[in-house]
Parts: structure tokens; C-alpha cells; sequence
């Protein structure tokens, strides 16, 4: 609810000028350093999809593992990496995306998913949407559905939230910087 969303908002660091001149970096290990705000923030997600029927969480390295390997394991789900590229050492698929500063790929194992497993895809933030949507892509090539793609910040005027709705992609976000 409302208290809890400002709450955790608040707890939210802003660096600014990092890693480049020009942008404020949200860090949420001042979330996840806090005990109170911590397991506020996994009870948020668990309790959003606990009648969801969800089969996997699948975190986006690095954050998105902090995040979904708590609501995986109340969620009675599995746990899916999605890697940056060179960490998976059985079969993989893989996507390039271009990120707010740089550019990367991500990979799945090729039997990390059943056809048609409903996946929550998480990370920390949505920025460009270029990771969930890269992420999203690799989830639908092995068959599974998206079912909401989530994450603790979304920055709305970079657009990346707006792209992956146009993909029929459903978000949810506890908060939002500008
Ligand atoms: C950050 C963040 C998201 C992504 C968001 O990760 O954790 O994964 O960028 O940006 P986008 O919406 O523009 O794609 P980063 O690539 O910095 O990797 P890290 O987790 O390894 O630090
Ligand atoms: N914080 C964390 N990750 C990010 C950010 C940010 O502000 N922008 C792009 N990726």
C-alpha cells in the first residue's frame, strides 16, 4: 500500500554523476541493507503474486537474482537466471540490447523453461526497457509466457516501461524516479 510504497522509496540512494556525468544512479543496496525495508519489499512482491500461478521467477543479473530468489522460494516456484553473456556453460539462447550507457547481452539456458510456463520476470529497475525486454524475448523463444515483468524502480521518461507495454508486456513497479 501507499505507506509501504513511500517507505521504500525513500530508502532508495540517489548517486549522482554515476557511472557517468549527467546521471543519477538509483542504488537499492541501501533497500536491501535494510532489514525493515528488505523483507517489506519481498512481501510486496510475494503477496502481488501469490494467486498469480506462477511457475518461475526469472531475475536479471545482478539485481534482479537478489530479488527473485526470496520470491521464488515463497512463491513455491523455480529460480532462472537470466545471465550476462559467457556465465552459462550448457546450451543457451542469447539477445543483445543497448543500455542507458553501453551495450550487452543476455542468455538463458535452453531448458530453463517448459512450453508454456507462466514466468515473473524481475530485476531492480526499468530504464530504456532494453534488459526486460531482451530478458522477455529469450522467456517467449522457449515457450513460456511473461506473465508481468516487475521491478523496484521504474523511470518513466526513459521510456523503457511505455516500449515493453507496446509489447504487450504487463508491468508493475513499486515506484518511480524522474
Ligand atoms: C541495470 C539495471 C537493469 C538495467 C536497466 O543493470 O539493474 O538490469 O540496467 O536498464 P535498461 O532498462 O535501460 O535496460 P546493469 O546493466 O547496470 O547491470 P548490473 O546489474 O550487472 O550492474
Ligand atoms: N540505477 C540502477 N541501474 C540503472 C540505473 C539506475 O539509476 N539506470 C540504468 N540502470
Amino acid at each position: 500500500d501507499r505507506y509501504y510504497t513511500d517507505y521504500l522509496r525513500s530508502v532508495i540512494r540517489t548517486v549522482p554523476d554515476w557511472p557517468q556525468k549527467g546521471v543519477m544512479f538509483r542504488d537499492v543496496t541501501t533497500l536491501f541493507q535494510n532489514k525493515k525495508a528488505f523483507r517489506h519489499l519481498i512481501d510486496a512482491f510475494v503477496q502481488r503474486y501469490y494467486d498469480f500461478d506462477i511457475d518461475a521467477v526469472a531475475g536479471v543479473d545482478a539485481r534482479g537474482f537478489i530479488l527473485g530468489a526470496p520470491i521464488a522460494y515463497e512463491l513455491n516456484t523455480s529460480f532462472i537466471p537470466v545471465r550476462k553473456k559467457g556465465k552459462l556453460p550448457f546450451d543457451t539462447v542469447q539477445e543483445s540490447y543497448d543500455l542507458e550507457y553501453g551495450s550487452a547481452t543476455v542468455e538463458l539456458h535452453t531448458d530453463a523453461f517448459k512450453p508454456g510456463d507462466r514466468v515473473l520476470l524481475i530485476d531492480d529497475l526499468i530504464a530504456t526497457g532494453g534488459t526486460m525486454i531482451a530478458a522477455a524475448n529469450l522467456i517467449q523463444r522457449l515457450g513460456a509466457d511473461v506473465i508481468e515483468a516487475a521491478a523496484i524502480i521504474d523511470l518513466p521518461d526513459l521510456g523503457g516501461s511505455q516500449k515493453l507495454k507496446e509489447k504487450g508486456i504487463d508491468i508493475f513497479s513499486i515506484c518511480e524516479f524522474e
